[in-house]
């Protein structure tokens, strides 16, 4: 019995879509495609022909940053593909659940209702700046929970989820369900991420983008991270030639050393600001408290929070609100240093009127 075997059986019985072969060196008559390429194409594979069915160059690519093997990892058009990919691999519409934190980020919800499944969440309590609750979880699992979804630095209260917990969580579901640590933000955290627990714990699937810490937001390219033979569910399951030319050209660059060690420049100075930012706005009158963070963003509780993000938009500073249980809450974004100062300038204003 692996993880797999709690798949959707016609994802289990799906193969994967046969795409014309590509062989270089041959005069290519078997995928209708244009012969010549447009005068402006500058890429190093010419847009005229399709790109391949999965970047191969890419996937060893990003399976050397993550640090796993590359059988186990399928590259993604962003994390958001990947929680989409695993809600409907692994749960039967009008059956099967999945289990979270609220608040969370609500990508979870969206594809749990896109696909018609139950999707039960588990209240974090602000008092325990939102500190992950395995028995809750585990409280609200049942027979029919196919994922669990924990995100850690979780969006948007910053909390890190510790070790333990989460190990708690893989042994209570083993077999029963796949747990999924959503580490979007796991870059700007004091942690290294949980993809080295992959080989105790085969029910573990681990999401990574380069969408936050790599600044590549615009390219929709992430990675989904686990067993063997989900990653070839998935596969089966992602549209063919899911990812670009364009976007997998732009990414190799990206994940060249003198573009990663760029990269890690940027994460320390949002660590950096980040704790800045923190400092100065608790001290504001009008800020009851600013939980600690361990990502590139952090949230507040504030005396009048609609108010107070009303009048950043007309400063033109945009920060989000999310209503519901975080009614008093705005999550702020670390920015550059400049507009960092601008946002200090906007609140401390808010402060004096
Ligand atoms: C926790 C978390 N996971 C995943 C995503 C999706 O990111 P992307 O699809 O750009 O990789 C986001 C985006 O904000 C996020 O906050």
């Amino acid at each position: 019995m692996t993880i797999a075997d709690i798949a959707r059986a016609e994802i289990r019985a799906l193969k994967p879509y046969a795409a014309a072969i590509q062989v270089d060196d041959t005069i290519r008559l078997n995928a209708n495609e244009a012969p010549w390429a447009s005068s402006g194409d500058r890429f190093r594979r010419p847009l005229n022909r399709y790109p391949e069915i999965r970047p191969s160059g890419l996937r060893g690519a990003l399976a050397d940053r993550y640090g796993c093997a590359a059988e186990n990892l399928l590259v993604t058009r962003g994390s958001s593909e990947a929680i989409d990919l695993l809600v409907r691999v692994f749960c039967n519409a009008g059956r099967d659940n999945i289990v979270t934190s609220t608040p969370t980020f609500s990508m979870y919800r969206h594809y749990a209702t896109i696909q018609g499944a139950e999707l039960r969440e588990v209240e974090l309590a602000a008092s325990n700046d939102f500190a992950l609750d395995p028995d809750g979880l585990l409280g609200a699992c049942d027979n029919a929970t196919r994922l669990v979804f924990l995100c850690s630095p979780n969006n948007p209260t910053g909390t890190l989820m510790s070790r333990q917990d989460l190990i708690r969580v893989l042994e209570a579901r083993r077999d029963r369900s796949a747990v999924v640590v959503d580490e979007a933000y796991i870059e700007f955290a004091q942690q290294d991420s949980v993809v080295g627990l992959l080989d105790q714990y085969e029910n573990l699937i681990v999401l990574r983008t380069l969408s936050k810490a790599l600044a590549f937001a615009g390219a929709r390219c992430g990675a989904v991270i686990g067993p063997r033979d989900v990653i070839e569910m998935l596969d089966a399951v992602q549209a063919p030639y899911a990812l670009a030319t364009p976007v997998v050209e732009c990414v190799e660059n990206a994940l060249r050393a003198e573009s990663l060690s760029e990269a890690d420049g940027w994460v320390r100075q949002i660590v950096t600001e980040r704790e800045r930012l923190i400092d100065a706005i608790g001290t504001m009158s009008f800020v009851r408290r600013v939980w600690p963070s361990a990502a590139n963003f952090f949230l507040i509780e504030v005396d009048n929070a609609e108010q107070l993000l009303q009048e950043c938009n007309n400063d033109k500073v945009l920060l989000r609100y999310f209503g519901g249980a975080l009614a008093d809450c705005v999550r702020i974004t670390v920015g550059s240093p400049s507009e960092n100062d601008r946002l200090l300038q906007v609140l401390a204003a808010v402060g004096r009127a």
